[in-house]
C-alpha cells in the first residue's frame, strides 16, 4: 500500500473510532436526553482545544473492530486556557461498560495528570464492569482507585455523572473531589432497585434511589446538581476557575471586582433580636469580589454554607453557619460538609475564611446515636491540620465546642475578628442562667422575671466580644462595613505563610 492508501485507510479507521457505537446507538443516547462522549468533550473544552490519546487502544483489527475506542475517549484539553486532562466514558460502546483496555486508557490519563499536575475531569456514563471481562474488570477498576487515591491532594479530580453510575463502579467519583450530576439523566447507586427488591422487599425507582436529587439533598455524596448537561458542564469550568492546577501552585488571580450592593446594609442584616434567623448568604455577597459565592452541596445540610468566593481576585474558600437553617447548629452532615471542604481548601492552597454564628451543635439521640462526637470532631481536626491562612469573623453566637469548631484562635486561626453583636461564651444565656443560677430562680417570687433579668446581665457580661479580645482571643472587634478590607488586608500579609506539623506518616482522622 502506498503512503497516500495508508494515509487514507487511517482516515477511515480514525473515522469509524470516532463513530463510537454508530448512529443507531448514538441516535438512542441522543433520544435518552444524553449527548455523545465527544460532543461532550466538544462541549466542555475551549474550542478547538481538545487532544486525543490512545485513540487506536483496544483491538488491533480495525476491520472487524467491535468496540470503537472500548468506551471511553481520553485526552487532554484547555479551560480557559489552562490544561486540564479528561475521560469520558462512551454509552454508546458496550454501554461505556469498563474492561481491561478500557480501565488502561483511563489510568494512563491519570497517571499523566499526576505527572504534569494538571486537574482530572471524569465524564461518567457507563453499565459498570464489562461482565464478559470478569476479573480484568474488576481488576481495572482497582487500578483506577488506587490512582485516584494517590492523586489526591496532588491535583483536583472531579467526576461528573451523566449516565448510570452503578456497583463498584461508585468509588472512583466518590474517591475524587467534587461530584456534579445531571438531573433526570445520571444515578449512582451500590445496589440498583431489583437488588433491593429481591434482598429487602423495598420497592424503589432508579431515580429516587440514585438520581441527582437523592444525592445532593439526602446522602451527599454528590456536591453539585445541573439541570442539564451543558450547564454542567459548565458548572465544571466555573469551578476549576477557582482552583490551582495542582498542590504546588496557586489559583489563579482574576481582576479585583467591588461586591454589588451597599455595605451600609451589613448593618441591618442580623436582627436585633438574638433568636431571630437571617441568611448568612446576604453576608458574604456583600463582602466578596462580585457577590459571587460558588457553593459546594448548596443542597446538602443547609445549615451550614461552605463554596469559593474572591477577595481582591484571589480565590477563598469560605464556610458559614446559615441561622436560616437548624438555626444554624452544627449537626453530623454539616460537620462532614465542613471538614471535607476545610481539608479541599487546605490541600490547594485556598485560604479558608469562616463567617461564625453558631448557637452549639445541635442537640438530640438522633445525632448523638448517630456519632456526632466522632463527626463533630472531623471539624476540629481538619482545622487544626490546616496550615492555609485561616480567618475567622465572628457575627453573633460562638458558643461552647462549636466555637472552637467553627475555627476559633486555638485551632491556629491567623486572625479573628468580631463584629460588635459578637456573643461569645460557654452556652447561650438563657440555657447557662438556668444551670447557674438554678436555686435563685426557683426560690424567687416570679422566677420568670428573675430568670429574664438574669439572663440580661449574663448577656450583659459574658455575651460579648471584649471578653475574649481583653484575652487576646480576638484581634479586632470591627465595623462590619470594614469586614472586606479587613480581610483583603489581612489576606495580603499572610500570604507565603509557611506553617509546619511534626514529621509523621499522615495523622489519624476520625474518620
Ligand atoms: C457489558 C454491558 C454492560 C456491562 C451494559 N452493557 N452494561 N455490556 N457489561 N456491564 C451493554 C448492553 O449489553 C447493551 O449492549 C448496551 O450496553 C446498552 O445497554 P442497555 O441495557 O441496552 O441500555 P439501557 O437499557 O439504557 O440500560 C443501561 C443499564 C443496563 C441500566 C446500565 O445496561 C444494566 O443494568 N447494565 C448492567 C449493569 C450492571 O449490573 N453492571 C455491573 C455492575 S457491578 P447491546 O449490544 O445490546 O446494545 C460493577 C462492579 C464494579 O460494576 C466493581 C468495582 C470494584
Amino acid at each position: 500500500m502506498s503512503m497516500r492508501e495508508k494515509l487514507e485507510q487511517l482516515k477511515q479507521w480514525r473515522e469509524k473510532i470516532h463513530a463510537g457505537g454508530g448512529p443507531e446507538r448514538i441516535k438512542k443516547q441522543h433520544e435518552a436526553g444524553k449527548r455523545t462522549a465527544r460532543e461532550r468533550i466538544e462541549m466542555f473544552f475551549d474550542p478547538g482545544t481538545f487532544v486525543e490519546i490512545n485513540t487506536f487502544a483496544g483491538d488491533p483489527d480495525m476491520a472487524g473492530l467491535k468496540n470503537p475506542g472500548e468506551g471511553v475517549v481520553t485526552g487532554y484539553g484547555k479551560v480557559d486556557g489552562r490544561k486540564v486532562y479528561i475521560f469520558a466514558q462512551d454509552f454508546t460502546v458496550a454501554g461505556g461498560s469498563l474492561g481491561r483496555v478500557h480501565a488502561a486508557k483511563i489510568c494512563h490519563v491519570l497517571d499523566l495528570a499526576m505527572k504534569t499536575g494538571a486537574p482530572v475531569v471524569g465524564l461518567n456514563d457507563s453499565g459498570g464492569a464489562r461482565i464478559q471481562e470478569g476479573v480484568d474488570a474488576l481488576n481495572g477498576y482497582g487500578e483506577i482507585f488506587f490512582r485516584n487515591t494517590i492523586a489526591s491532594g496532588v491535583i483536583p479530580q472531579i467526576s461528573v455523572i451523566m449516565g448510570p453510575c452503578a456497583g463498584g463502579a461508585v468509588y472512583s467519583p466518590a474517591l475524587t473531589d467534587f461530584i456534579f450530576m445531571v438531573e433526570g439523566t445520571s444515578q449512582m447507586f451500590i445496589t440498583g432497585p431489583q437488588v433491593i427488591k429481591a434482598v429487602t422487599g423495598e420497592e424503589v425507582t432508579m431515580e429516587a434511589l440514585g438520581g441527582a436529587a437523592t444525592h445532593n439533598k439526602i446522602s451527599g455524596v454528590a456536591h453539585f446538581m445541573a439541570p442539564d448537561e451543558e450547564t454542567c458542564l459548565q458548572m465544571v469550568r466555573q469551578l476549576l476557575s477557582y482552583l490551582p492546577s495542582n498542590n504546588l501552585e496557586d489559583p489563579p488571580v482574576y481582576a479585583p471586582q467591588d461586591p454589588p450592593g451597599n455595605p451600609e446594609d451589613l448593618l441591618d442584616i442580623i436582627p436585633d433580636n438574638p433568636n431571630q434567623s437571617y441568611d448568612v448568604r446576604r453576608v458574604i455577597e456583600l463582602i466578596v469580589d462580585g457577590g459571587e459565592l460558588f457553593e459546594v452541596q448548596p443542597l446538602y445540610a443547609r445549615n451550614a454554607v461552605v463554596g469559593f468566593a474572591r477577595l481582591n481576585g484571589h480565590t477563598v474558600g469560605i464556610v458559614a453557619n446559615q441561622p436560616d437553617h437548624l438555626a444554624g447548629c452544627l449537626d453530623i452532615n454539616a460537620s462532614d460538609k465542613i471538614s471535607r471542604f476545610v481539608r479541599f481548601c487546605d490541600c490547594f492552597n485556598i485560604p479558608l475564611v469562616t463567617f461564625m454564628d453558631v448557637p452549639g451543635f445541635l442537640p438530640g439521640t438522633a445525632q448523638e446515636y448517630g456519632g456526632i462526637i466522632r463527626h463533630g470532631a472531623k471539624m476540629l481536626y481538619a482545622y487544626s491540620e490546616a496550615t492555609v491562612p485561616k480567618v475567622t469573623v465572628i457575627l453573633r453566637k460562638a458558643y461552647g465546642g462549636a466555637y472552637l469548631a467553627m475555627c476559633a484562635s486555638a485551632l491556629r486561626a491567623d486572625a479573628v475578628f468580631a463584629w460588635p453583636t459578637a456573643e461569645i461564651a460557654v452556652m447561650g444565656p438563657e440555657g447557662a442562667v438556668n444551670i447557674i443560677y438554678r436555686k435563685e430562680i426557683a426560690e424567687a417570687e416570679n422566677p420568670a422575671e428573675m430568670r429574664a433579668r438574669l439572663t440580661a446581665e449574663y448577656r450583659e457580661k459574658f455575651a460579648n466580644p471584649y471578653v475574649a479580645s481583653a484575652r487576646g482571643f480576638i484581634e479586632d472587634v470591627i465595623d462590619p462595613r470594614d469586614t472586606r478590607a479587613r480581610l483583603i488586608t489581612t489576606l495580603e500579609a499572610l500570604a507565603g505563610k509557611r506553617e509546619t506539623r511534626p514529621r509523621k506518616k499522615h495523622g489519624n482522622m476520625p474518620v
